[in-house]
């Protein structure tokens, strides 16, 4: 908080003069993300202390809960014990309605700042930890240090009214191809949860590692989980040498999950589990080669070296086999063990099958495979996998689980109950709605985290698509030919192919997951791409606190490419946050704000070597330097 006023009402004028200078002030201060559906600026400020109370309701544990969250949570910033109590006079109150409000329904939140009293209150008490985020939030910057600050605490006058737009608001951490540690995904958790995400979606088995203890079936983690190191691009990886020893992954043990998923609890996370199948089964077949059509006893859990080749989005051909066999009963009784214990284990009502870019060659080969069909009048493979589906939907069923998947499972065939994930772009969500299916909408490659999003020579990964956050901002979730009515909200994704460590998980997911957290919630009509970076900003500020990592490639410059008309190469350049400069060289030299300032589109003489650009704002650097040989330039220019 950069001001504090007091307010002196000797005289009209100097009131209003006031209203006018705190009304700026304030509008530095309150920057919540996602923004609040109505947030109403008073004057003045509530002060937090040592003394400060906490006043809960008698015997509602749920309640005296998010108080101890929020407790806990300033302790080591403010280096305060705030005493929780069941009365008073003064200080912060939460309070379920004892009639239910019935404009924030059952997670919103109303909040009121005073310069006496902060009172919270909500239908239930998800609504009050969303209100609790917010209060953090109007809170300074300091409050996210880990050691104690020398801060004013204080909290703006301020009458919130908020709740959200959708009920599944959700992220997706991918730790099969790099496995991340149970702390990391709690901390995962907990960012999240900050910003009023409410589903983790765990996608814990893939080709490059299964990651959750089944007790029944030991090799799952024994074999599955564990591949032989490598740290090169993903996809251009050695395949694993003979005798090499699988010494890369990890796993989770039920224990850990079930503390895993106690902590998303805690922040009113619901904890989706995702077992992908039938394709996306390598490590699985490693461990129990029997599952699969081919049987191959050499199955190894993958390393991220190449074992498919694609030939456009949908079209792709897999050198290993690495899908269950679907006509193999036992098949089912591997999949009956592994869902039991999984429904066992997580309490969320629906479990995710996977069913996603699942290759048939294998099976479209297969003698045995073929005869099945025709004995089951599956008249081809996608069917088959309409066949595998509906068995899967039966085991959950049988445990009382809804099954949800990946778009994909449309195409066979699926039951009238099952939830659609729509990923490939927003069609399948389309088409699902209108087949009556409720839908989550998680299209690549807007909603895909491990997208690149800045030019690409400066950022990592090497990605086949980008999603600029400006863009991942604007996206909008329901389009006109969508049912609206069956769409329950929408989830961003990080796939980790290319992500091996935790700073760049986050780099990846900050500040991206703030733009999708505010379609979720907040109502569309608060979008305002200025106020969401001014933002941003003071997030970016709250991060560096807490020793966040995030991107900041808002802040680089968008480099458009052309031939002009006389034949000469023609650089065209944006930014997308508004108040940058650019300056740029084409002369070898490193340009900096004494440098020629990008006012109009350049035409490159034919012998530039390089162009150079980087943004600045108030004198001060902003983007990163980024240098980009001409030939590169001449290969962006679309044929
Ligand atoms: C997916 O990205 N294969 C769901």
């Amino acid at each position: 908080m950069k001001n504090h006023i007091n307010v002196s009402r000797a005289g009209k004028s100097i009131f209003l003069l006031f209203l006018f200078w705190n009304a700026f002030v304030v509008a530095q201060d309150i920057s919540v993300i996602p923004i609040p559906a109505q947030l109403q600026k008073g004057i003045g400020y509530f002060t937090l202390n040592n003394l400060t109370r906490i006043a809960v309701p008698a015997q509602q544990a749920d309640v005296y809960k998010v108080a101890s969250y929020f407790a806990v949570k300033i302790k080591p910033a403010t280096g305060y014990n705030l005493m929780i109590t069941e009365s008073s006079q003064s200080g912060i109150q939460l309070g379920i309605n004892s009639k239910p409000d019935t404009r924030i329904g059952k997670e919103g939140y109303t909040l009121e700042v005073t310069t006496d009293n902060v009172f919270i209150k909500a239908n239930t008490s998800a609504g009050l930890f969303y209100g609790v985020q917010t209060l953090l939030q109007l809170l300074p910057a300091g409050i996210e240090n880990n050691t104690e600050q020398n801060i004013k605490w204080q909290l703006p006058v301020v009458s919130i009214v908020d709740y959200p737009r959708f009920a599944w608001r959700g992220i997706m951490l991918d730790v099969s191809r790099h496995f991340f540690t149970k702390e990391y995904v709690k901390e995962y958790i907990d960012q999240i949860a900050r910003y009023k995400y409410n589903v983790f979606h765990w996608h814990l088995t893939d080709d490059h590692g299964w990651r959750i203890e089944i007790k029944s079936l030991p090799k799952l983690i024994e074999v599955g989980a564990w591949r032989v190191p490598r740290t090169g691009t993903f996809a251009s990886n050695a395949a694993p040498k003979p005798g090499e020893a699988p010494t890369d992954g990890g796993f989770y043990t039920q224990e850990d999950i079930k503390e895993i998923i106690k902590y998303a609890s805690d922040r009113y996370i619901q904890v989706l589990p995702e077992i992908d199948v039938p394709g996306h089964s390598m490590a699985a077949i490693a461990a129990y080669p029997e599952l699969s059509v081919t049987k191959d006893p050499n199955t190894k859990v993958n390393p991220g070296s190449n074992f498919a080749k694609w030939f456009g989005p949908d079209k792709f051909e897999m050198y290993i086999d690495n899908t269950l066999n679907p006509t193999d009963e036992k098949v089912y009784q591997f999949l009956d063990k592994v869902f039991t214990e999984v429904a066992e284990l997580f309490p969320f009502e629906y479990i995710h099958m996977g069913g996603d870019e699942c290759y048939k060659g294998y099976w479209e080969r297969d003698v045995n495979v073929q005869a099945f069909m025709k004995k089951m009048n599956l008249k081809d493979s996608r069917e088959l996998q309409g066949y595998f589906n509906k068995r899967v939907n039966k085991i959950l069923s049988a445990k009382k689980k809804k099954l949800i998947g990946w778009d994909e499972i449309l195409e066979g065939g699926i039951a009238s109950e099952a939830t659609v994930m729509s990923w490939r772009g927003t069609k399948g969500g389309i088409e699902a709605t209108h087949q009556k299916h409720q839908v989550v909408m998680s299209p690549a490659p807007i909603y895909y985290l491990d997208m690149h999003q800045g030019d690409r020579s400066i950022e990592p990964p090497p990605t086949y698509a980008q999603a600029r956050l400006k863009d991942v901002y604007a996206f909008n979730i329901l389009p006109s030919e969508i049912d609206s009515a069956f769409v329950l909200g929408g989830q961003g994704n990080l796939w980790t192919e290319q992500i091996a460590v935790e700073q760049h998980a986050e780099y990846m997911t900050f500040p991206r997951a703030f733009a999708i957290a505010e379609t979720l919630w907040s109502p569309k009509i608060r979008k305002d791409w200025d106020n969401f970076t001014e933002r941003v900003e003071s997030h970016f500020d709250r991060f560096d606190q807490s020793g966040v990592n995030y991107s900041k490639s808002m802040y680089d410059p968008i480099i458009g490419v052309r031939k002009n008309e006389a034949g000469l190469l023609e650089i065209n350049m944006a930014t997308e946050v508004n108040g940058l400069v650019i300056y740029y060289t084409i002369d070898n030299s490193i340009p900096n704000q004494y440098y020629t300032k990008y006012t109009e589109p350049i035409v490159f003489p034919e012998d530039v070597d390089m162009l150079r650009v980087i943004t600045y704002r108030k004198g001060k650097p902003m983007g990163r330097l980024i240098s980009i040989k001409t030939e590169d330039l001449e290969k962006r220019i679309k044929k």
